[in-house]
């Protein structure tokens, strides 16, 4: 994958170079790249002077980063007791159909990775779906169609980088 040296750069100096500010960084570079490329990797490795193998190491203790490509939209579907009795199963296969995709894989166009866990600690909600880190509780499946289709047309959010002011 081809990386942007510039960004990085700009992602890895706002943190001031810092060793300290590794999981700062690589969220930013997630939030660019939707994922973690190795060729990030290194390049934050290198700039932060950590040993390849610690930056990996935090890549991969971490959940919410991720080592594979994902899609421009992640969707998380509950699938733990409390969403699971309230239907989420008939949920996820209603997603799973209109993206035409299995958890844990991103479909074709980039758009969409489609993600199951086992509670989200929001049990009251159930069953719960969430879009780029947006809850949406009490799912339905006609609701779970309208929460995908309103995600097609919309772009991800993207963080605004703050420069420091000379
Ligand atoms: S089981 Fe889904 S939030 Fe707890």
């Amino acid at each position: 994958m081809k990386i942007n040296a510039k960004d990085l750069s700009r992602i890895v100096s706002k943190y001031h170079d810092e060793k300290s500010s590794l999981i700062a960084v690589l969220q930013d570079v997630q939030e660019e790249y939707h994922w973690l490329p190795p060729e990030a990797l290194r390049f934050v490795s290198e700039k932060l002077c950590i040993p390849l193998i610690d930056v990996y190491s935090v890549a991969t203790f971490y959940r919410a980063f991720s080592l594979t490509p994902r899609g421009e939209h992640v969707v998380t579907v509950c699938l733990g007791t409390a969403c699971h009795v309230r239907g989420a199963p008939l949920v996820l296969d209603r997603i799973r159909n209109r993206l035409r995709v299995e958890p844990g894989c991103t479909t074709g166009d980039g758009k969409f990775t489609l993600e199951s866990v086992n509670c989200l600690g929001a049990c009251a909600l159930a069953p719960i779906v969430v879009v780029d880190g947006k809850y949406h509780g009490q799912t339905t499946v006609k609701k779970a169609a309208q929460i995908i289709e309103e995600y097609h047309t919309k772009r991800p959010k993207k963080r605004v980088t703050r420069r420091r002011k000379k």
